[in-house]
């Protein structure tokens, strides 16, 4: 037995993975196989056996600049020296306020405090609850329902689930959740003849404003994930969405909660996704990329007008939500070296050329008959295959692996996220054998 079979059976024995159906993990034939994953280098993951595979999907979106990055590594390594942890509440430390400051100055001040946490769920309760809160402290407590696109995700915990409109997820514990109000995407996909993305965007707001119209008294807050509806099966749409939904929030006296947990950090071509609507919200949510996938950091940014609604003598009116490892020393120095790495090698221009070089490798794929709705924003690409049967994404999955690629399909939808830095070759490599991949599993 290989030490990678062995840890399979070992994880199996007592290790409950993630978004998982365990017993499909038994069967290597008919089910998903269990990676045994042993290291990481640049854009990509060995197994126990050494064998690599090119991590297409930066490890559920979270890396940007490769696995054990040099600089990462050595900012991570320089402060386990000095501080490895301390609360928040009460006490401060120079990371957190670097990295509050470089974020606000991204924002150009627009969102000027910064409110910890470790994963992207947590950020987006934390997001609901400020909102109903910041309302209640200026005498508005019936302000208390959300909106949500549909197809919207926002994290799995109760609060975040509750507006999220993904059925495989929620459905389950639909009697536990206090269902927000489900609007129409603005997904492009859904243009009719002689429609823009923009008349989608335009038809997709109507949506809102009619809720508006009649719900604003009680609605705190609508949340989106700006330009990439991800889990969905990443529904892109136009930025005049958010401009015009903006203009909405601030008509109706609604909040706006820009999730960019995943689409944030030059995932979409911009530092933020809003960047391209040329819009702020009232709360934005950032995780994943922030730490440059190394460790759990979530946070949420808000405007200062927001912050003085907590602003007071009275500890109630304060914002009392906290985690134990809130604003982790050894998160925050990860998340400067990342900052530090878009400056220091302009990644956002040099994503530009990569992401053109990318989309000339796919374009066989973009070209194929058997594929629908080739699309791209920024370092996301995806397409929809024609006739893809229900075990599609399982079968594509196990044979890209058997071809080292590292890509796991949402239902009929492919998809490629890769980190930041494939060079030449691994773009030809990705494009070669995704289409080998594609060809052998619809065949
Ligand atoms: C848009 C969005 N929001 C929230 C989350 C939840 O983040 P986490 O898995 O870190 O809780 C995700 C995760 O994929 C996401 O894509």
């Amino acid at each position: 037995m290989t030490s990678g079979n062995n840890w399979i059976a070992r994880s199996l024995q007592h290790v409950w993975h993630p978004c998982t159906q365990m017993q499909h993990h038994e069967n290597a034939e008919t089910g998903t196989p269990l990676m045994p994953i042993n290291r990481g280098r640049g854009a990509w993951l060995y197994d126990a056996d050494d064998k690599p595979y090119l991590d297409a999907i930066s490890s559920w979106w979270v890396n940007l600049f490769g696995h054990a990055n040099p600089r990462i590594n050595a900012a991570i390594k320089d402060q386990l020296d000095k501080l490895e942890h301390v609360m928040l509440a009460g006490c401060t430390h120079e990371p957190v306020i670097m990295l509050s400051e470089q974020l606000a100055a991204k924002t150009g001040h627009a969102l000027g405090h910064c409110f910890y946490a470790s994963d992207g769920a947590s950020a987006v309760e934390i997001a609901l609850k400020m909102s109903f809160h910041s309302w209640r402290n200026q005498g508005l407590a019936d302000k208390r329902e959300f909106v949500c696109l549909k197809g919207g995700y926002h994290g799995e915990t109760i609060g975040a689930l509750a507006v999220t409109d993904v059925a495989i997820f929620r459905d389950a514990y639909g009697p536990l959740l206090n269902a927000a109000h489900v609007v129409m995407s603005p997904d492009a996909r859904q243009a009719h003849d002689g429609e823009s993305a923009a008349d989608v965007a335009r038809r997709a707001i109507a949506d809102v404003e009619t809720l508006f119209i009649s719900r604003a008294d009680s609605i705190a807050a609508m949340i989106v994930e700006p330009l990439v509806q991800c889990a969905t099966g990443f529904a892109m749409y136009d930025p005049v969405y958010l401009q015009l939904l903006r203009e909405l929030c601030d008509r109706y006296r609604v909040h706006l909660i820009a999730d960019e947990i995943a689409v944030g950090c030059g995932r979409t071509g911009t530092f933020f996704a809003c960047e391209q609507a040329a819009v702020w919200p009232d709360f934005l949510c950032l995780s994943k990329g922030i730490s440059g996938g190394y460790l759990p950091l979530s946070l949420v940014m808000s405007t200062d007008q927001i912050y003085q609604t907590f602003y007071h003598h009275d500890i109630r009116r304060g914002f009392l939500h906290s985690h134990s490892y809130t604003g982790n020393p050894l998160a925050c120095r990860a998340a400067l070296a990342t900052l530090a790495i878009f400056d220091e090698d302009q990644v956002l221009a040099a994503n530009k050329l990569r992401a053109a070089k990318i989309t000339a490798a796919l374009a066989p794929l973009a070209a194929h008959p058997r594929v629908q709705h080739f699309r791209q924003c920024g370092m996301i690409w995806a397409f929809d295959v024609i006739g893809a049967d229900a075990d599609f994404s399982r079968r594509f999955f196990s044979t890209a692996l058997q071809q080292e690629l590292l890509l796991r399909p949402i239902g009929k939808t492919v998809y490629f996220m890769p980190p930041y830095i494939l060079d030449d070759a691994e773009i030809a490599l990705l494009g070669q054998r995704t289409l080998s991949v594609f060809e052998q599993v619809i065949a």
